[in-house]
């Protein structure tokens, strides 16, 4: 038996990604195999879709770090048949066949029960970027008073961002947001940013080691010069997120936004994270923090990924990509 997924292979140096038959593995103990209903596109699955270093050690493979549909097959004592479940991360679409393949075969501690009300595709507008937008915006709210002054984001049109925006804004916080794409501002306003500053704009002044101390919060999710920016930026006793490398793996700062604001920056690793931290940020995300995605969800078929693909490596795409099967 076979079932079609988008198989990235290399060919003559390049990486090439098309829809082909795949044989649905024979399913080992403690594992599920998954129907994949719908995946979404994330940066990483951009990466491992051209070949990009250190995401896919082997190809031919097929990418897709989310997945979303129903158990088929099971030699799991948690899951049994037509069980709706969501995975995300740990090794999917890295080492394991991911969700841009119509079946995975997953062991059952990366997978988790769909929440109530939630659908597989629900699940997909918000996928790892809206997991990741959880994780950071649970920090600030885990660790200092987010309501008392602004939040800034930071790649606000991206899928990590606008969700952050969106999430922020709900629970009552002013949200400034950085973005390159300064025309979008109206799907920005709608996600309930209040002051949307051009990415040109914000880096127009060289970084201080310590700015104005304007914001109580933030979510970063590009990294580099800008995450240097934004912590000479944050207030006593404030609280960054940090996810993402768009902007730079490396950045300089200094220590007094530390040692003089007692500011903390915390690294988001939503990929690796506890299973039973998944689990509540998913249940927040289809409760008191779920959000109207349609605004910024666009779903596509997994033979038109190859134009999504290109158009996230270029910084880009705006909101989410949601891949029906
Ligand atoms: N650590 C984790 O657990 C985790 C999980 C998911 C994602 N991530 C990372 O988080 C980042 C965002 O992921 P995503 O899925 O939201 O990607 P995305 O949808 O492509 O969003 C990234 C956004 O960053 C901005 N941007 C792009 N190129 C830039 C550049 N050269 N300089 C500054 N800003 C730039 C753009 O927004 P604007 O035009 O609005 O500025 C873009 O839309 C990626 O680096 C990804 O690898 C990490």
């Amino acid at each position: 038996m076979a079932y079609k997924g988008y198989l990235v292979e290399e060919i003559d140096g390049s990486f090439v990604g098309n829809i082909k038959d795949i044989d649905i593995p024979k399913i080992s103990d403690g594992n599920v195999l998954i129907k994949v209903k719908y995946s979404s596109l994330n940066y990483k699955d951009a990466l491992a879709s051209s070949g990009a270093k250190g995401v896919v050690r082997k190809y031919p493979f097929v990418p897709g770090i989310d997945v979303a549909g129903e158990v088929i097959e099971t030699r799991s004592s948690k899951f049994s048949l037509g069980d709706e479940v969501i995975a995300t991360g740990y090794k999917i679409g890295m080492s394991e066949f991911g969700g841009f393949g119509e079946v995975v075969h997953l062991p059952d501690n990366w997978v988790i029960k769909m929440p109530k009300n939630f659908s597989s595709y629900d699940a997909m507008t918000y996928g790892t970027a809206g997991l990741t937008a959880a994780a950071s915006v649970k920090k600030i709210t885990d660790l200092c008073d987010f309501s008392s002054g602004p939040a800034l984001v930071s790649g606000a049109t991206g899928g990590v961002g606008s969700i952050s925006v969106g999430l922020l804004s709900k629970l009552g916080v002013e949200v400034h947001a950085v973005t390159g794409k300064p025309d979008e501002s109206e799907v920005l306003s709608k996600m309930g940013a209040k002051k949307i500053i051009s990415r040109n704009d914000f880096m127009s002044e060289p970084v201080r080691a310590l700015d104005k101390g304007i914001y109580t919060s933030a979510v970063d999710t590009v990294g580099g010069n800008v995450l240097a920016k934004i912590i000479s930026l944050i207030n006593n006793h404030g609280v960054i997120s940090c996810c993402g490398n768009v902007a730079g793996a490396s950045f300089e700062s200094s220590v007094f936004p530390f040692i003089l604001r007692g500011i903390q920056l915390c690294g988001i690793d939503s990929a690796e994270s506890p299973l039973d931290l998944k689990e509540n940020l998913w249940e927040l995300l289809s409760n008191e923090w779920s959000l109207d995605l349609t605004n910024q969800t666009k779903t596509v078929k997994i033979a038109d990924i190859g134009n999504e693909i290109s158009k996230i490596l270029k910084g880009e795409q705006i909101g989410r990509i949601v891949i029906k099967h």
